[in-house]
């Protein structure tokens, strides 16, 4: 039985349970992550088997500095210099050219490997003390929620892991921005609280965006990273009207709202922040909670459009999509991350 243990005492032994082959959840600033020894593909594969992650979803190896970089990548580009020293440790993921060490597993079978250095001091010291890359999915069942305590680790994942570092809640609360410097442009392949306009500017060169992107093939994988219960994204001006059209379904709904519209009878309805940092580092708490009281649905009034919104707008997007719900976006086929 794996046990919630408290910061930095545990750390060597941390690292030894990594270097035995086995799995540890570890807090990040952006969310929690399931990390083993990158070098090791019959620990990788535990990760694989206790997420019921498909093994062609690869895992971004984390790092203690950016000298590693060489380790894990090569032909690492001025650009990834650049933005390393710029951004890590930090809520930045590299998508590079791979090294021969990094095993198939890992990346499945891409010839490219996603790093970063995760800003958080329990993470940074147990990289330390492990002196290797570790291999870190977000800590949650495929698709669902990323966790941002422990005890959600807990919750999604039981005891697959030998042991959860309790770090807290994380600062960000939703996962890093991904940039793959891997083809002739950086391209934005998911966008997180360093947006692609702050990138631009620190490489001085345009960023690729996933909207400037050909659509994606069709029959990928629909995105499932929600909750269970259907989140319906609606906009100010309509937040009544749906709100009343529900009820009279006999509905129960719960209503995320940042404005203080007035509604008609909903079962619970919560305020969120009106800066985009605090809604991030709320959002995937707040569903979960509200997750688990068996809604009809909830309701979730669209944050506004903006560079500085992007990435809590595509985590929404998500989670409306996997139930193909109608609100302020079309839902879409999304590979989940
Ligand atoms: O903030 C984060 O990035 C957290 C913490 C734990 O570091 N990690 C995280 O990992 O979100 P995960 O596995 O849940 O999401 C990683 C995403 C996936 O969508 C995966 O497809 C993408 O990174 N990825 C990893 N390696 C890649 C590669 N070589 N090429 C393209 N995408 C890659
Ligand atoms: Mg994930």
């Amino acid at each position: 039985m794996s046990s919630i243990r408290k910061p930095l005492d545990v750390i060597p032994e941390a690292a030894e349970i990594l270097r035995c082959g086995g799995l540890v959840a570890f807090p990040t600033e952006t969310v929690y992550g399931l990390g083993a020894d990158a070098e090791n593909p019959a620990a990788v594969a535990r990760i694989f088997a206790a997420k019921g992650r498909p093994a062609d979803h690869p895992l971004i190896v984390h790092i203690a500095n950016p000298g590693q970089l060489i380790r894990w990548a090569k032909d690492v580009p001025a650009a990834a210099w650049r933005l390393a020293r710029h951004y890590w440790p930090g809520p930045l993921t590299l998508i590079l050219h791979r090294a021969p060490r990094v095993p198939d597993i890992v990346t499945g079978g891409q010839d490219t490997v996603g790093l970063r250095i995760p800003d958080h001091p329990l993470a940074l010291a147990l990289l330390e003390a492990f002196g290797g890359g570790i291999a870190a999915p977000s800590a949650n069942r495929f698709g669902r929620l990323s966790p941002t305590t422990a005890a959600h680790v807990r919750e999604e994942l039981g005891d697959a892991m030998d042991l959860v570092l309790d770090g807290g809640p994380c600062r960000i609360g939703i996962e890093s921005t991904i940039l793959d410097l891997s083809g002739q442009q950086p391209r934005l392949l998911r966008p997180g609280e360093i947006t692609f306009a702050e990138i631009e500017t620190v490489l001085g060169q345009p960023v690729v965006r996933p909207e400037n992107n050909a659509p994606r093939a069709p029959g990928m994988l629909r995105s499932h990273y929600a909750p269970r219960t259907p989140v319906c994204l609606v906009s100010t001006a309509n937040l009544e009207a749906e709100t009343r059209q529900r009820l009279t379904q006999r509905q129960r709904i719960a209503v995320l709202s940042m404005s203080t519209t007035p509604l008609p009878g909903v079962c619970l309805r919560e305020g969120m922040p009106t800066h985009p940092a605090s809604w991030a580092r709320e959002l995937y708490a707040r569903l979960r909670t509200l997750d688990a009281q068996f809604f009809d649905a909830i309701l979730i009034e669209t944050p506004p459009i903006g560079v500085g919104w992007q990435a809590v707008r595509d985590r929404l997007e998500r989670a409306a999509s996997a139930h193909g719900a109608s609100g302020e976006f079309l839902p879409m086929e999304r590979q989940p991350y």
